[in-house]
């Protein structure tokens, strides 16, 4: 699979003015961080995920600021249902009417173990998580982001995801199958709307992911989240008009 490089990106300074933009596992690591980019570039950000005081505290940072007001959204993608999702989705046309952007980042890393000792409850949680919520949030959502003049669906892969690698389990699998939903979404869209789907493998970050995959690891050596924002901002923004079913990485 042919990847790109795209973290040179240097982003006007109101890149996303005026966009709503829905970022899942907002309140930490690198969904924090861009949540908090997208908004200092002007965009309106709803933090969608599963611990409250995390999203008040981005919320809090947002506002401190000076950035457009966000929205908090409470959503645990292991147990919302499809009508959770239509709920949250009408909710967002009945406030904004469209839908700029979306980025799919919350992920859970299950177990790293050998497949012949893998839980299947894991193993089903890591799947709910990391690919059947996706689609769901993702469906319920094309409605709103049709509304939109210049919409992104950005996917969160990994290295895992794009060639295996021994004791990555359902986290690995659950990559591969984002790069595929990507594929097939952007071919979908492609002809008849405006929005554009592409997938981004952050790298090595400095995350609280990271450091239970990679305990052993000292964390000074790799980029924070905030220095991989420039590759986020070039897939919501702008700057990748007319880019899509792309796989990008982000070092
Ligand atoms: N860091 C890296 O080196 C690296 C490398 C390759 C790919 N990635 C990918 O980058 C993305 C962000 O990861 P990260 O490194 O920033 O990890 P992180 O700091 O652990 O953040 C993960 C986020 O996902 C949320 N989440 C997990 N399960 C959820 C659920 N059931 N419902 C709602 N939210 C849920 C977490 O919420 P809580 O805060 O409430 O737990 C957290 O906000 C992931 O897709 C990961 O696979 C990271």
């Amino acid at each position: 699979m042919e990847t790109v490089y795209c973290g040179d990106y240097q982003a006007p300074t109101q890149l996303l003015r005026e966009r709503i933009i829905f970022v899942t596992g907002a309140g930490d690591g690198i969904g924090r961080a861009a949540s908090l980019a997208f908004a200092a570039h002007g965009a309106t950000v709803i933090l969608a995920g599963r611990t409250l005081a995390k999203l008040e505290a981005v919320y809090d940072s947002i506002a401190a600021a000076g950035y457009p007001q966000a929205v908090i959204q409470p959503l645990d993608l292991n147990g919302a249902t499809e009508a959770d999702y239509q709920q949250l989705a009408d909710a967002i046309q009945e406030q904004f009417g469209r839908l700029d952007g979306l980025l799919h980042n919350a992920s859970e890393l299950g177990q790293r173990t050998p497949i012949a000792n893998y839980q299947a409850s894991t193993w089903g949680k890591v799947m709910q998580v990391n690919v059947n919520a996706q689609f769901l949030l993702t469906k319920t959502l094309l409605p709103a982001l049709e509304q939109s003049t210049d919409a992104a669906i950005v996917l969160t892969s990994s290295g895992v995801g794009r060639v295996g690698r021994a004791f990555w389990g359902a986290y690995a699998v659950s990559k591969f199958a984002t790069e595929g939903f990507c594929q097939v979404l952007a071919a979908e869209l492609e002809e008849t709307t405006r929005i554009r789907v592409n997938c981004i493998n952050p790298g090595a970050t400095r995350t609280r992911m990271r450091a239970a995959a990679y305990p052993a690891e000292d964390p000074r050596t790799l980029k924070t989240p905030e220095q991989i924002m420039p590759a986020y901002l070039y897939l919501m923004g702008s700057g990748s008009s007319g880019v899509t079913g792309k796989s990008f990485n982000a070092q």
